[in-house]
């Protein structure tokens, strides 16, 4: 009886794993028109305006954003309030309901700098790039270090997720030997999402270092950028642990099973 309870929290566990993984995974990839995204990373540019208008005083700022959620995104058709990076692809909103979505890419290179100044009208992506140049050297603007980071963990949160997709699949098959290969896949699924979300968790920290970065004013203003997690990464981190504790329950099935 108690080995039946051990096999069947472990199985429990390693699938809502997997059900965690697929929704990260998948939320990103949905198409409707009004995208309902699991993010990765946001970025929220509402207070960008109100920055830039200060540091090019006494020019106003004018056709900064756009209000149509339709607009193709980078083209310089318009800056939106709102960006959501996924690991397929990044989503731009105007506000909290409308927005549009970049088409999909396996392992999305996480690229908000580029994404927000190939919305900006061109006069504001070269008043942008003068603006930021000026300022101390943040994460967020560091592309190539973003993007190379992202896409190699995207790989390991997708290693992790076959990995306890495999886990949950072959302790079904109940047998000592399934036991042991299901302990295995657990234990290195545990690693590739730790990995991975540890990744993710870090290069999100330090792109939040433009957060609290001020515009060289007087009185000194502040940017207007503001990056936060998104809840893809979060359920990463829950993944994580249902995987991690499922190891133990599948290495006492193994030991102790007598099929
Ligand atoms: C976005 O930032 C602005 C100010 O910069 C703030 O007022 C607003 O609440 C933020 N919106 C969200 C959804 O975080
Ligand atoms: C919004 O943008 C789309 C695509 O560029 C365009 O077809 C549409 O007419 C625009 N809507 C308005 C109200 O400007
Ligand atoms: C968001 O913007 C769209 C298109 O501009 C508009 O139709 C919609 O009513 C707006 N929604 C909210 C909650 O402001």
């Amino acid at each position: 009886m108690r080995g039946e309870l051990c096999i069947g929290s472990a199985s429990f566990l390693s699938l809502v794993a997997l059900i965690l993984l697929i929704f990260m995974h998948v939320g990103q990839i949905s198409t409707s028109s009004v995208p309902r995204n699991i993010a990765m990373m946001k970025v929220n540019m509402t207070g960008y305006g109100a920055g830039l208008a200060a540091a090019t005083a006494p020019d106003p700022v004018q056709g900064l954003y756009t209000d149509n959620a339709s607009t193709p995104l980078s083209q310089h058709l318009g800056l939106r309030n709102f960006y959501e990076f996924g690991l397929y692809r990044y989503c731009a909103y105007v506000n909290s309901s409308h927005g549009t979505c970049s088409p999909r890419v396996t392992a999305d290179k996480l690229q908000p700098y580029e994404a927000v100044i190939s919305d900006m009208p061109e006069q504001y992506t070269i008043i942008t790039d003068a603006l930021i140049s000026e300022l101390p050297p943040t994460t967020f603007s560091n592309s190539q270090y973003l993007g190379e980071f992202s896409r190699a963990a995207y790989y390991l949160l997708l290693l992790g997720s076959v990995a306890s997709g495999l886990a949950f699949l072959v302790g079904l098959f109940r047998h000592a030997l399934g036991f042991l290969a299901s302990t295995v896949f657990a234990i290195f699924g545990s690693l590739f999402l730790l990995i991975g979300s540890v990744i993710w968790t870090v290069i999100i920290k330090k792109a939040q270092g433009i957060n609290t970065v001020m515009i060289h004013t007087t009185p000194p203003t502040p940017l207007g950028i503001t990056v936060s997690l998104g809840d893809g990464l979060l359920l990463a981190w829950a993944a994580w642990a249902c995987l991690v504790v499922s190891v133990l329950p599948y290495m006492i099935s193994c030991c102790t099973y007598r099929g």
